[in-house]
């Protein structure tokens, strides 16, 4: 009865220390093509805190980004390539 329940305290106590390990370094705003865009119009709803943790490709970032716009978002085409692209790109799967 003891070592089932010893198994699951470690377990619980390593979970924090997994997710921590698993988050991926800031990488904030670097200059690019597209960052300009990115910080004029990204930051209107809600703080990027909420998806600076996020890591997808740019195809990824796109289908995104039309949620934003399902949301209110008034983007053009043209602003969402361009954000796409810089997402893609400093926040992809395999700028870490
Ligand atoms: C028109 C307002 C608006 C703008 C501008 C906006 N968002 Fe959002 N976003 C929202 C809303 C509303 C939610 C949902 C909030 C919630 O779930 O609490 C959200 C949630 C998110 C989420 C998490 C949920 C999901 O659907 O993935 C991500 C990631 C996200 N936004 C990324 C972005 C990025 C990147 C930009 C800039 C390119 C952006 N948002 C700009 C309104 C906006």
């Amino acid at each position: 009865m003891k070592l089932p329940l010893a198994l699951l305290a470690a377990v619980l106590v390593s979970q924090p220390a997994l997710a921590q390990r698993a988050k991926p370094a800031p990488v904030g705003f670097p200059d690019g093509p597209g960052k300009d865009v990115l910080v004029n119009k990204c930051f209107q709803c809600h703080s990027p805190n909420m998806w600076m943790d996020h890591r997808q490709d740019r195809r990824g970032w796109e289908s995104t980004l039309y949620r934003m716009v399902g949301r209110g978002a008034l983007w053009t085409q043209d602003d969402i390539k361009q954000m796409a692209d810089y997402l893609g790109n400093v926040y992809g799967r395999k700028a870490q």
